[in-house]
């Protein structure tokens, strides 16, 4: 699985890293950014949960 944040749609809410941090890191642009290439499949669904979480749906996963 892949996920992406559409850097134009984040607003910096810090809630997607805090439901999935091996998946989302906060940067010093005050955005969310994804850890890495492929999601590890042991952080799929807080990617997804993450995905459904996400205020502003700044949020892909496929
Ligand atoms: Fe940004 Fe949404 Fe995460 S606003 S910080 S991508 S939950």
């Amino acid at each position: 699985m892949k996920a992406k944040v559409d850097q134009d749609a984040c607003i910096g809410c810090g809630l997607c890293p805090s439901i999935a941090p091996e998946v989302f890191e906060m940067r010093d642009d005050g955005k969310a950014h994804v850890i890495g290439d492929e999601v590890p499949q042991n952080a799929e669904n807080d990617a997804k949960e993450a995905e459904g979480s996400c205020p502003v749906n700044a949020i892909t996963t496929e």
